[in-house]
């Protein structure tokens, strides 16, 4: 008798559609939720975060823009995988935002200026420049996001957040050339894709920065010069901000660059095995996938 065939399960996929529920697992944080001594690192974190939902929102909407242009099946295949990741991170960050909005960070109104300013701009830029924003905003995200798999320390330093962002890591990663690949194949040029790195380099770390700096005049526990010189501290040793990760950002601008130039198999692998795998350790949160 022939053998009967498995069907492939929808988590094999090189970009699968997760549904998983992690926000709800992280419970009751303290207001510096990262660690004792660390207030500015944990601003950054929620900022971070809170930032996510809409972005990734705009994210979608400036490659679903070009997706009836698409004619390579493959990437097709890769926009759908990429649009139900970004959808559930989305998700789970807004949820997330509530919890630390919770605890006194200004998470939700980050998350409505977030949206008021992407939506300008994509009413004030063409839909090309936009979507090269996305591939850059998608470089800085598998930047960090192979920071956080690769190193120990890295994850460490998100405390009770690192599993969360570790599995958003994972699919940051897995999906990370995607509106790269979008870009391309609908036409977008070289010199728009470097320009609006430059763009986004400026306006996102100024935007993050003061933000974060509004929220740390808002918080009584950065008001004292022990707290402000541990928290610098803890900052500037922090393996997120580094000067090789600063070259891998800017690698970006080198002429022929792909996001696939940054080797991330090896830790998709891993990580794939390690959450999702036959013992994963996060597999009792998912509710499916496609
Ligand atoms: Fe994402
Ligand atoms: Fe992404």
């Amino acid at each position: 008798m022939a053998p009967t065939a498995t069907a492939p399960s929808p988590l094999d996929r090189k970009i699968p559609t997760r549904r998983i529920s992690l926000a709800q697992t992280v419970g009751e944080l303290p207001h510096t939720f990262i660690g004792p001594d660390e207030v500015l690192l944990s601003h950054v974190i929620a900022t971070f975060s809170a930032v996510i939902p809409d972005g990734e929102e705009y994210f979608v909407r400036t490659v679903r823009h070009f997706r009836d242009q698409i004619t390579d099946p493959e990437l097709k295949r890769d926009v759908a995988g990429f649009i139900g990741q970004e959808a559930v991170h989305g998700r789970e960050h807004r949820e997330l935002n509530d919890a630390l909005d919770a605890i006194g960070y200004p998470t939700k109104k980050i998350e409505q200026l977030t949206d008021k300013g992407l939506r300008f701009r994509e009413r004030v830029m063409s839909a090309h420049a936009n979507l090269a924003c996305t591939a850059a905003l998608e470089h800085f995200t598998a930047t960090f996001g192979s920071t956080i798999l690769r190193d120990t320390e890295a994850r460490e330093s998100l405390g009770p957040l690192a599993d969360f962002w570790a599995w958003h890591a994972l699919e940051e990663c897995e999906h990370k050339a995607v509106a790269f690949d979008v870009f391309r194949a609908t036409g977008g040029t070289e010199k728009t894709r470097k320009r609006m790195m430059n763009f986004i380099c400026a306006t996102f770390i100024g935007g993050m920065s003061m933000q974060v700096l509004l929220g740390l005049l808002r918080d009584r526990e950065f008001y004292s010069r022990a707290a402000i010189r541990k928290s610098i501290k803890v900052f500037r040793d922090s393996p997120f901000f580094t000067k090789a990760l600063w070259r891998d950002l800017r690698d970006y601008n080198r002429d022929d660059f792909h996001p696939n130039d940054h080797q991330t198999d090896d830790l998709v692998a891993e990580w794939r095995e390690t959450y999702f795998g036959e013992h994963g350790r996060l597999n009792e949160f998912l509710a499916g996938a496609s």
